[in-house]
């Protein structure tokens, strides 16, 4: 079994190639000569999603099309498949490729992305039959059947770039490289994929990554030194791929530095001339505290006046003493030690010391949620923690709170200060990746800034970062400016957008260099044929 095995198999009478690309309207762009783009992901929001990646990829292909390029999501349907008329309509499509046990058939569905960009859902109820995106022990044998997939739509489809993301899809950026090395002409598209949290790579026993159909005659140096007799997949991609992206400059620096390459660095420094660090943006029109429905009170950074209705309600929704007078303190994330919550639980006495109320919100890891439940109870007058994932009380929490606390250990980007930000809760964050990139410090004199950064990785730096902002928040004229500045950050995906396209158009060799990090190398094209 190998890449070259994929086909696309039209079913029914009808349905051409060329038939598919024109009921996707892939012809119609804003900018004549834009590049199409096959943007790959196993979770798009509001599709399937579960975390930061389900964001991503929810959001930035509506900002490329703005920005001017075709773009086309490709992405897993999972659970059984609505009745039409849906959200998605079946398509006379079918692809048919390698699988572990033989070949699987995936039908195409078709939808979009906020009534704008197609997106093409891959169906095969045996591996994406349950309602479920991650499957720990099968994901491997799923995403290599849906990265086969993704690569045989590169038949059908005249695309140009093929966007993917993180090590699910990193093998469909490598099969798509051994396909133009057998075959320039029929797979010239150029491929990048996204990093978004380098601590997920992918990692497969030798004969299992055989059997999944990879080339797996001389091992890498990583995998030979860190887990001996594996693949790794990311690493693989990251070699295969004509540009790595990751999701801010900060994370692009460090993840080439030993303390937080994951044992990648090494590869990726190699690399440097073709990695760069993109900021993610977050769907300012989706997170929009003036018109969110989710919000007793609505508020802008002119007239912010309606935050104070919100905490007040938030207040009361969650049984708290008092009708808000006293700082609130909202945390939003993942329970687990990436996001430095473990930190936070130590902290929490002393947080209740400084007489703020401490809102948390979130799931994750058995202890965490065990320690944060207890102090709740500990202290039920200032402490409120609701165990789930609940995107309403999500964003009424950000747009109470006055402080927003995120003091991950390492942070490739971060989605939660974004929103904080955009509701006017000031982040308060430790200073690593993306979180260093968007939370600017305080400065008092001259009015700039728009949060606290702490640097070293202990409860008292974080407690010494929130006095600081209690400081603030006692004085109100500036701490209403401190606000408006929050309000006023530009989270939206505009200007990352245009980079993304930037390095489309470098690595298609349209434009000489893109902006960003970059060594300038040029981007000859460097397969070996
Ligand atoms: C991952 C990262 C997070 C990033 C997100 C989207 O979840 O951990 O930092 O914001 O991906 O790129």
């Amino acid at each position: 079994m190998s890449g070259a095995d994929v086909s696309p198999v039209p079913a029914g009478s009808a349905v051409t190639a060329a038939a598919l690309a024109e009921g996707l309207d892939v012809t119609g762009c804003r900018r004549p000569g834009a590049p199409l783009v096959l943007f790959a992901s196993v979770e798009v929001a509001p599709f399937a999603h579960v975390g930061g990646l389900g964001d991503v990829a929810g959001s930035l292909p509506v900002a490329l099309a703005e920005a001017g390029v075709r773009v086309i999501v490709v992405t897993p349907w999972y659970g059984e498949l609505p009745a039409p008329p849906g959200p998605v309509e079946p398509t006379t499509m079918q692809l048919v490729v390698p699988g572990l046990s033989g070949p699987e058939t995936f039908q195409v569905w078709r939808g979009e992305l906020r009534g704008s960009v197609p997106v093409l859902f891959l169906a095969n109820p045996t591996l994406f039959g349950l309602p479920q995106v991650y499957i720990p022990d099968r994901d491997r044998e799923r995403f290599a059947a849906f990265s086969r997939a993704v690569v045989a739509l590169l038949h059908v489809l005249p695309v140009e770039i093929l966007h993917a993301n993180d090590w699910h899809t990193s093998l469909a950026v490598i099969w798509h490289r051994e396909q133009r090395f057998r075959s320039r002409a029929l797979f010239p598209q150029r491929s990048v994929l996204t990093i978004h949290n380098l601590a997920h790579q992918g990692i497969t026993d030798v004969g299992y990554a055989r059997a999944l159909g990879l080339e797996v005659e001389g091992l890498i140096e990583e995998e030979r030194s860190r887990y001996p007799d594996t693949v790794n997949l990311l690493a693989r991609g990251i070699l295969a791929a004509d540009a790595v992206t990751t999701v801010s400059p900060r994370y692009a620096e460090e993840i080439r530095t030993p303390a937080l390459g994951e044992g990648l660095d090494r590869l990726l420094r190699q690399r440097t001339d073709r990695v760069f660090g993109i900021l993610n943006g977050i769907d300012t029109a989706w997170y929009n505290p003036a018109t969110d429905p989710a919000l007793p009170g609505h508020f802008t950074a002119d007239q912010p006046q309606g935050k104070e209705l919100c905490k007040r309600a938030l207040v009361r929704e969650l049984d708290l003493p008092g009708a808000g007078e006293q700082p609130l303190v909202g945390v939003v994330s993942r329970l687990d030690r990436q996001k430095g919550i473990d930190l936070l639980v130590e902290a929490i006495d002393e947080l209740v010391a400084l007489g703020v109320h401490l809102v948390i919100l979130g799931t994750g890891d058995a202890t965490l949620e065990r320690q944060i439940a207890e102090a709740s109870r500990r202290f039920p007058h200032a402490v409120v923690s609701v165990l789930r994932f609940d995107g309403e009380l999500a964003r009424r929490i950000y747009a109470a709170s006055d402080l927003f606390l995120m003091p991950s250990r390492f942070e490739p980007c971060g989605i939660g200060q974004l929103i904080a930000v955009r509701y006017g809760a000031v982040p308060v964050v430790h200073r690593t990746g993306g979180l260093a990139d968007t939370v600017h410090q305080w400065d008092a004199a001259r009015a700039t800034g728009n949060g606290f950064l702490f640097d070293e990785l202990t409860p008292e730096a974080l407690l010494a970062a929130v006095r600081r902002a209690l400081e603030v928040y006692r004085r109100p004229v500036e701490w209403q400016r401190l606000v408006k500045n929050a309000l006023q950050t530009d989270v939206s995906w505009a200007r990352s957008a245009r980079a993304y396209v930037q390095v489309y158009e470098v690595i298609l060799g349209l434009a000489a260099q893109a902006s960003g990090h970059g060594g300038g190398a040029g981007f000859s094209d460097d397969v070996d044929e």
